[in-house]
């Protein structure tokens, strides 16, 4: 790079902030919709993933252990990809006691009907099936999340269509204590959708854990095959010969997502819709693109799974760190409400 692009890619570096709810293991899904755009983005900006795990505690109270266990294994996975150290930081949300602060100030600049209105909650609460016993935390995490944007002063924020509005009810926040101020205190965020379509489940529905119908990064070569072969395409394909369809059919989702080949998978399409090739064919090679991505991600896997250091450094310094970028935010925004150090 020469050095005047150099300087000018340093003016545009910006900061970035996403995260997950340690509540399973990351699957292919993820890769295709957020780990791969995190990979990219460590060497262009500044980055911090936080493993969130406040927030899954805000439908997972039940179950506190298996939590814990998911903060530990989402870190591995990210080692696994190739988020590296040096480039990304790593945080953990309960490791950041600012963030529970600037939530409880936070709480005064949003109302209930405004959260109850939250397109993203309203779904989740019918999901999980809540009725009238909706946890507080559950209805109230827009908030944290806006607290775990704000407090690294994150402008960009990368996440599917679901996340977006958060981005806006975060960016509400800001322009209220902007106003409390009287002057702009925390930059408001963009977010970055990723390109690729949310991948379906193997079975054509939204991959979910429960429904067992995902892949996981860390998924042995034996269930990636049988997931393969399990996987829905067209029920009226039922001959090679026939015309089959693409739209719909999980496999070319997936050859979509993840084959380096663009052309050849065109050219696969037309001859798969004209009739004459099978799905057994396509099946195979739909394997063979996936177990040899997996292949390097589960060896790094299972060689990090040996290195707690490596894991326990991971987290202890990004955590550090970021609590040290949070501190000086949750200060300003104490002086906001007059909350000098007594
Ligand atoms: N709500 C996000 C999810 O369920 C996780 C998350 C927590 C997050 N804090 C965040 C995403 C901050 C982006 C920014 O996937």
């Amino acid at each position: 790079m020469s050095p005047a692009l150099a300087e000018s890619s340093a003016a545009l570096r910006e900061v970035v902030l996403t995260g997950d709810r340690p509540t399973g293991p990351l699957h292919l899904g993820h890769f295709a919709g957020s780990l791969r755009t995190r990979l990219a983005l460590q060497h262009q900006h500044d980055q911090t993933i936080l493993i969130a795990d406040l927030q899954a505690l805000t439908d997972h109270a039940g179950q506190p252990a298996d939590v814990r266990r998911h903060v530990r294994e989402l870190a591995l996975d990210y080692l696994a990809v190739g988020i590296e150290p040096e480039a990304t930081t790593v945080a953990v949300q309960s490791g950041i006691p600012e963030l529970a602060e600037l939530t409880v100030l936070y709480l005064n600049l949003v109302t209930v009907a405004r959260l109850v209105r939250n397109p993203t909650v309203r779904e989740e609460i019918k999901l999980r099936g809540f009725g009238s016993s909706i946890p507080a935390g559950f209805l109230a995490y827009p908030v944290s999340q806006a607290a775990d944007i704000t407090a690294v002063r994150a402008t960009l924020v990368p996440v599917g269509d679901d996340q977006l509005p958060m981005i806006e009810q975060t960016n509400e926040i800001v322009r209220r204590l902007a106003h409390l101020a009287g002057r702009p205190l925390l930059p408001e965020c963009r977010p970055i959708l990723s390109k690729t379509p949310r991948l379906p489940g193997v079975d054509g529905r939204k991959a979910s854990k429960s429904l067992g119908n995902a892949i996981a990064l860390s998924a042995d070569p034996d269930e990636v095959r049988a997931k393969v072969r399990a996987m829905f395409t067209d029920p009226g394909h039922l001959r090679t010969s026939d015309p089959g369809r693409v739209e719909g059919n999980v496999v070319f989702s997936y050859l979509d997502a993840f084959d380096p080949q663009r052309e050849e998978v065109e050219e696969l399409k037309r001859r798969y819709q004209a009739g004459g090739l099978g799905d057994v064919a396509l099946k195979r090679r739909l394997e063979e693109v996936l177990q040899s991505l997996l292949a390097p991600i589960r060896d790094r896997r299972r060689a990090f799974s040996r290195d707690h250091d490596a894991i326990e450094s991971l987290l202890r310094s990004g955590t550090a760190r970021t609590r040290a970028t949070a501190a000086g935010v949750l200060r300003d925004v104490r002086a906001v409400f007059a909350l000098d150090p007594v």
